[in-house]
């Protein structure tokens, strides 16, 4: 093929050289015909389509045009026409059947025109036709059967329209669609019906769109898709867990939508998965351990977040992943401990992150000539002493001083110790200094982590607080003080008394253990109980004006029924109640004849 279109190239090549221009039929006036049989009508201010083309031509360009209309079999008889521009006119109308004939049309453009509605058999005929280009009209719904008889159509551009409905069948009888491109659409929901019928697709990218959630099983059935692309939905928050289920992605892209964690459960069975791209999202966080599923993630780009962390074994198992693109974000640094191994990365943005260059950061700048940072060096925000410093700027003596970390030193190590009565709460204080500044955990006498909520928790200053101290809270605490470069470790010892008789009341609300009492100090006398809040007046008051309530309720029943019976012309002055005594019910539970008196209306 290629050889045989070079070789004909090569001999309408010799022929124009020698000035014998060959037309082989008509050329339209204000038309270019240009030898391999291409017809160039462009920008020739033609108000419709021109007639008289030879019978031979390829390709026709009437595009940048004011043509308004296309009419039915406008294009008869060029049996050999593959391509076909009619972009950039007015058009706002084609007829029914108008390309019939164009049994050889490939490529079909129809871009930025002022088409509304495409009625059912406009495209009829259309069997070979592998491109067309719908983008930039004013489209309103795909009916069902609009494409139906494009069987080998691989590419369809839809994009830019005022679309807000996609009929269910609208693309039934594409079975060779492979890609499908949906950019700015007034769709307000996705359409899952419609997509379903595209069984071959591989490439889906639908752009600029207001929905807030991407609903579960959205895109089902979609099973041969490879690379979705979600991009500029700006009310994008919420990604169900199951909406990517029955895919099998290699490529993933959800940018520039309002995100504010990954969406950890809905990717997990993308196992084939190579490129996810979630930049431009409100992201704060990577955890650790929850990617591990991506086995084959190669690349990672989230830039433009709002990335303060990534914890260790964010990217723990990926063996394949190579690039990690994270600039423009808020972090301090980027742990070793990321990733499954270093040794595989290659490329690293990291540039435009306030970098703490530490020893957590040494990994990174002894690889800097090793690794591609894209020509965008990550640059230090502290310390003071290398403030704006690139990292290619550090010479291999300056490391060891420079890049360092101090371990943690708890700096207060008196004992402490307390001894309380039950009830009492309880505080330990545990401050540590280091660079980088120390994590402060806490572990309690049965060896767990003490979380910062709940009736004993770590302060957000390190302090300890066991509030409404029980006699099973005895014991000795550990504070353990932890950075990069290492750990410092500090036990204090709690033993609570417990109190025999009355015992202090405390209350689980919302915000965990409240306490009815002011907070007592450690070393204060035995708390002042708090009495039972209901003494027995205000039960009887409480039963007296529950009881009275009722009384009144029934009253006002009385009066309706009263004034009921006198409205109605029949008066009926007695009336028959059936009712099923409760309490001498319980063993027997038959339900049937409890009992029944009659009433006299007054
Ligand atoms: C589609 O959305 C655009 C922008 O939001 C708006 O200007 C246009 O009027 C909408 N079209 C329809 C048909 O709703
Ligand atoms: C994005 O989410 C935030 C809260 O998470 C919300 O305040 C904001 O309005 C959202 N933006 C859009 C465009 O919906
Ligand atoms: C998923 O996609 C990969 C890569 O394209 C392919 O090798 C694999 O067979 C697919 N798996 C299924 C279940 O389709
Ligand atoms: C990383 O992200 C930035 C910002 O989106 C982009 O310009 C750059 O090309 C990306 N790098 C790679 C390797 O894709
Ligand atoms: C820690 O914070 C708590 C409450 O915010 C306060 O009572 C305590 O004194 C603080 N401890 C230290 C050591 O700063
Ligand atoms: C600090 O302690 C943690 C937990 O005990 C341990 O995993 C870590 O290796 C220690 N770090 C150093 C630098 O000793
Ligand atoms: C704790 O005990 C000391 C000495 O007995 C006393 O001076 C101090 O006021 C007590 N603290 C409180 C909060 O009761
Ligand atoms: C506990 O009970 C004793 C009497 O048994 C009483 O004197 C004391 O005030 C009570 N303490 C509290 C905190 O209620």
């Amino acid at each position: 093929m290629y050889v045989e279109s070079v070789v004909r190239w090569g001999a309408w090549s010799i022929l124009l050289y020698f000035g014998l221009v060959v037309s082989a039929g008509g050329c339209p006036p204000r038309c270019v015909c240009q030898p391999e049989a291409k017809v160039i009508c462009s920008g020739k201010h033609l108000n419709s389509v021109p007639e008289g083309f030879s019978s031979n031509v390829r390709c026709l360009d009437i595009s940048h045009n004011k043509i308004k209309t296309v009419g039915r079999r406008q294009f008869s008889g060029l049996l050999q026409l593959q391509e076909l521009d009619l972009s950039d006119n007015i058009i706002s109308m084609i007829e029914v059947e108008a390309f019939q004939g164009l049994q050889n049309l490939r490529m079909l453009r129809i871009k930025n025109n002022r088409l509304k509605i495409i009625p059912v058999g406009v495209f009829s005929g259309l069997f070979s036709l592998r491109f067309l280009d719908l983008s930039q009209n004013e489209i309103l719904v795909f009916l069902d059967y609009t494409f139906k008889e494009m069987v080998n159509l691989q590419t369809l551009e839809a994009g830019e329209n005022d679309l807000v409905f996609i009929s269910q069948r609208a693309f039934f009888g594409l079975q060779n669609l492979q890609e499908l491109n949906l950019d700015r659409s007034n769709l307000t929901f996705i359409p899952t019906e419609a997509l379903s019928q595209l069984q071959s697709l591989t490439c889906l990218r639908i752009l600029r769109l207001t929905i807030s959630t991407l609903p579960n099983n959205a895109f089902r059935r979609l099973h041969r898709l490879r690379s979705l692309l979600i991009a500029n939905w700006p009310a994008l928050d919420t990604i169900a867990s199951s909406s990517l289920i029955g895919l099998n992605l290699t490529s993933l892209v959800i940018s520039s939508c309002n995100l504010s964690v990954v969406p950890y459960s809905a990717l997990r069975h993308l196992v084939y998965l190579r490129f996810l791209d979630l930049s431009y999202n409100p992201i704060t966080v990577i955890q650790g351990n929850l990617l591990g599923d991506l086995l084959r993630l190669q690349e990672l780009h989230l830039a433009g977040g709002s990335l303060l962390r990534i914890e260790p074994g964010a990217f723990r198992g990926l063996a394949y992943f190579r690039l990690l693109n994270v600039t423009s974000n808020q972090l301090t640094t980027l742990e070793e401990s990321v990733f499954h191994s270093v040794g595989n990365l290659q490329v690293l943005r990291l540039d435009g992150n306030p970098l703490a260059c530490d020893c957590r950061l040494l990994w990174v700048v002894r690889r800097r000539v090793r690794l591609n940072f894209e020509g965008h060096q990550p640059t230090c925000s502290s310390p003071d002493a290398v403030r704006q410093r690139e990292f290619r700027d550090f010479s291999d003596k300056d490391l060891p001083t420079l890049f360092t970390c101090r371990p943690p030193h708890i700096m207060d190590r008196r004992s402490q110790e307390a001894r309380v009565e039950e009830g009492t709460t309880v505080l330990f204080s545990c401050k540590a200094d280091g660079d980088p500044f120390p994590f402060i955990t806490w572990i309690s006498s049965h060896k767990n982590v003490v979380s910062p909520t709940g009736r004993i928790r770590v302060l957000p200053n390190g302090t300890l607080e066991v509030r409404f101290a029980q006699v099973q809270d005895s014991g000795t605490y550990q504070c353990l003080a932890g950075n990069a470069a290492g750990n410092d470790s500090l036990a204090v010892k709690l033993y609570v008394k417990g109190l025999p008789h009355n015992r202090t009341i405390s209350f689980f609300s919302e915000e965990g253990w409240v306490e009815p009492s002011n907070t007592q100090a450690v070393n204060s006398s035995a708390q002042m109980a708090k009495p039972y809040p209901f003494d027995a007046k205000t039960l009887i008051i409480a039963t007296t004006m529950g009881f009275l309530s009722f009384l009144s309720s029934v009253a006002i029943c009385f009066v309706f029924m009263f004034l009921w019976s006198q409205s109605k012309g029949q008066i009926k002055h007695t009336a028959t109640i059936d009712f099923v005594p409760r309490s001498s019910m319980s063993g027997g539970g038959d339900g049937g004849d409890g009992g029944r008196f009659t009433m006299k209306l007054i």
